[in-house]
């Protein structure tokens, strides 16, 4: 089955295609991405408005170059699968009407992706090991998500952020530090050329069961007014507590949901889940076995869109033309 999926749910436009036959036989046949980072870094975040345009602009030739690189014509493939959402709404339209117009001029099956779903089944993608039930932790630019896994379509949310994501917390940490956007891996990498800091800061949300990162972003910028005019030379260790302070807030949710649930097989995807420090600190653990995505599948990419669709077009779930984007769509009301 030749599975073609489309992302453009933020600041990625994305084609990939794969050649499925189930869960655990398949052959990724090209994956090709454009980022707009550059477009968006003078701003300091992504810029909705602009972010719709660049798609617009990139979207054909990325879809051109997937079949190309995949050595396949149009007609070869069986299934269009497409971000619906959730996501920024006119990013989304981009990719997703441009889909329902190549299916419905060529009659293909069309199927309408749920962003998050991708991500979470990113890690099965690379892991053939990680079998259902699984926690599922997604950390994000846009989403932090504790899910109970059972199985395709079937979600239970834990915990999510109440308000940042962790990723943004990444973000604006940086920002405040003068490390352009999106800084989190930067941050990160500054973070680890230091093996301790003298600073420190609060762990948020312990004894919670949600996430909250707004909290810990006033503490941040709060330490940085306070070294300001020693900035440079304390930058590594800031870095190195900011990073320490995420990732043990969200080490601390697992270690909740794994007693909650009592699973012990996890799953991590999203942008953060390339944090060296919190693989590094996840594998440690004694209470739950760990699985990472490639670095690639990590931040937005449409490989794990075409996996999760071509997954439910081998279960029948083909998504009707008159459906539309959603730009909310909880990943706890699928199917
Ligand atoms: O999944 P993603 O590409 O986009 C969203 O769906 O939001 O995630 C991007 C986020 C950004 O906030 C970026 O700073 C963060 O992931 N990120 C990292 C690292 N690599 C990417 N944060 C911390 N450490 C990293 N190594
Ligand atoms: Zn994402």
């Amino acid at each position: 089955m030749y599975i073609l999926g489309i992302e453009t749910s933020c600041d990625e436009t994305a084609v990939s295609i794969l050649d499925i036959e189930s869960g655990k036989n398949f052959k990724i046949l090209s994956e090709v991405v454009f980022t707009q980072e550059k477009v968006h870094e003078l701003y300091g975040g992504v810029v909705p408005e602009l972010a719709a345009r660049e798609h617009l602009t990139a979207v054909t030739i990325v879809f051109e170059k997937a079949l190309l690189e995949a050595n396949l014509k149009l007609k070869d493939i069986d299934c269009i699968c497409v971000t619906r959402g959730p996501g920024l709404k006119g990013s989304l339209l981009i990719g997703y009407n441009f889909a329902k117009g190549v299916c419905s001029t060529l009659n293909k099956s069309f199927i309408g992706v749920n962003h998050i779903e991708g991500h979470i089944l990113s890690v099965q993608l690379d892991n053939p090991a990680l079998e259902f039930p699984f926690l599922s932790l997604i950390a994000s630019g846009g989403h932090t998500e504790l899910i109970q896994v059972n199985g395709l379509g079937d979600y239970s949310v834990i915990s999510r952020t109440t308000d940042d994501a962790a990723g943004e917390a990444f973000d604006k940490a940086a920002n405040l530090l003068g490390i352009p956007y999106p800084g989190g891996a930067a941050l990160a990498a500054i973070a680890d050329t230091v093996t301790s800091s003298t600073f420190s800061l609060p762990r948020v949300m312990h004894g919670k069961r949600d996430f909250s990162f707004s909290g810990l972003k006033t503490a941040i910028s709060l330490l940085i007014q306070k070294e300001s005019k020693n900035l440079e030379a304390a930058k590594a260790e800031l870095c190195y507590a900011i990073q320490n302070s995420i990732v043990e807030a969200l080490i601390d949710k697992v270690d909740d949901a794994v007693k909650i649930t009592g699973i012990k097989n996890l799953g991590v995807a999203g942008g953060v889940s390339a944090n060296a420090c919190l693989r590094r600190k996840l594998t440690a653990k004694k209470n739950v076995t760990t699985y990472f995505p490639e670095n690639k599948h990590t931040t937005d990419n449409a490989t794990m869109i075409a996996y999760a669709g071509g997954l439910r077009y081998l279960r029948g779930d083909i998504t009707p033309l008159k459906e539309e984007v959603l730009a909310r769509w909880p990943v706890e009301t699928l199917k």
